[in-house]
């Protein structure tokens, strides 16, 4: 069966965990596995800006042995020049695997139940679960693997229905996290995100908790997470969705409430001043370096390990 990655929960918490130790081993040894030796073409199409994305998959798929075939969304016009099954149906017919960056996530869901070929979701309005594999992966590194984040407690501070704080929710249940959500009203998460991750969470021994204020979110936290106020698309709305978010700044104070190792995790790019103070992303408990580099490791895992569960 060819298995697709379109959202966190597509990985049973086995499945998550056997990934997230490939990316850490990738990241000793960038050539340990080559599944696109050929080289094999994987498709990545993006719909919306990137930069991230773009150079780790690109590089990622190379490292794998691959060819990276970069497609710009605006040239290919998914959906409206051609359907996205007989779009679906012709890449299949060419390349080991699709990655795509796009708007809804049931354009993805489309495109995997025609492609024939793994689908991997980039970032859609949704989910962005690549990233949180990379995170999950960077927060293992600095706690002795993979096997110490089961239990840890993740706080996400910010746009609580955003593509991140989905992915946090489902990604961080499948890894057995507690995680907490604080977001302001208006700005919580989709409640069938959330029932999801719950049913996850009963699984692993995590939890889910989602909050009114940024103090309840990062008390005693491990791990403190926020995002962008301002997700790709939303642009026209910048002005309306500053004023109700500033509570919610990640700045020292906010950190001084988490545990005093906690870790601080921002997907990038990050607007310093608005989600998150220079201090706190610039500062020592600022693992985002790390975490952009682990999107290279984390994909590559992946990749391997949907090419290899065919
Ligand atoms: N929520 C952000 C994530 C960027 C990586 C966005 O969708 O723009």
């Amino acid at each position: 069966m060819t298995r697709h990655f379109l959202r966190d929960d597509d990985l049973t918490p086995a499945e998550q965990r056997q990934v997230l130790e490939l990316a850490l081993a990738f990241r000793d040894d960038r050539h340990i596995r080559t599944p696109l030796a050929g080289p094999r073409a994987v498709a990545v199409i993006f719909d919306k800006p990137t930069l991230r994305t773009q150079v780790s998959f690109s590089t990622g798929i190379a490292e794998l042995g691959g060819f990276p075939l970069v497609v710009d969304g605006n040239l290919a016009q998914i959906g409206t020049r051609e359907s996205i099954p007989d779009t679906a149906r012709v890449l299949g017919r060419q390349v080991a695997a699709v990655v795509w960056r796009t708007h809804a996530q049931e354009r993805i869901e489309s495109m995997a139940q025609h492609a024939g070929v793994p689908v991997v979701n980039a970032l859609t309005d949704d989910f962005h679960p690549c990233q949180v594999l990379a995170d999950l992966s960077a927060v293992a590194l600095h706690r002795g693997g993979v096997g110490a984040l089961a239990g840890l407690t993740l706080a996400y501070v910010g746009d609580g229905a955003n593509n991140m704080a989905h992915s946090y929710l489902l990604g961080g249940a499948t890894a057995g996290l507690h995680v907490r959500v604080g977001s302001p009203e208006g700005y919580r998460p989709a409640p069938e995100v959330v029932a999801a991750a719950q049913r996850v969470a009963q699984e692993t021994g995590g939890s889910v908790t989602v909050v009114g204020s940024i103090a309840e979110a990062v008390a005693d936290a491990d791990v403190v997470a926020t995002d962008t106020w301002v997700s790709m698309g939303q642009e026209e709305e910048a002005a309306q969705r500053e004023l109700p978010f500033v509570p919610f700044r990640l700045d020292e104070a906010a950190l001084a409430l988490a545990a005093p190792d906690a870790q601080v995790l921002h997907c990038l790019p990050a607007y310093r001043g608005k989600e998150i103070t220079a201090g706190v992303l610039d500062g020592p408990r600022s693992i985002a370096w790390d975490e952009a580099e682990f999107r290279l490791h984390a994909q590559k895992a992946l990749l391997t390990f949907l090419l290899e569960a065919r």
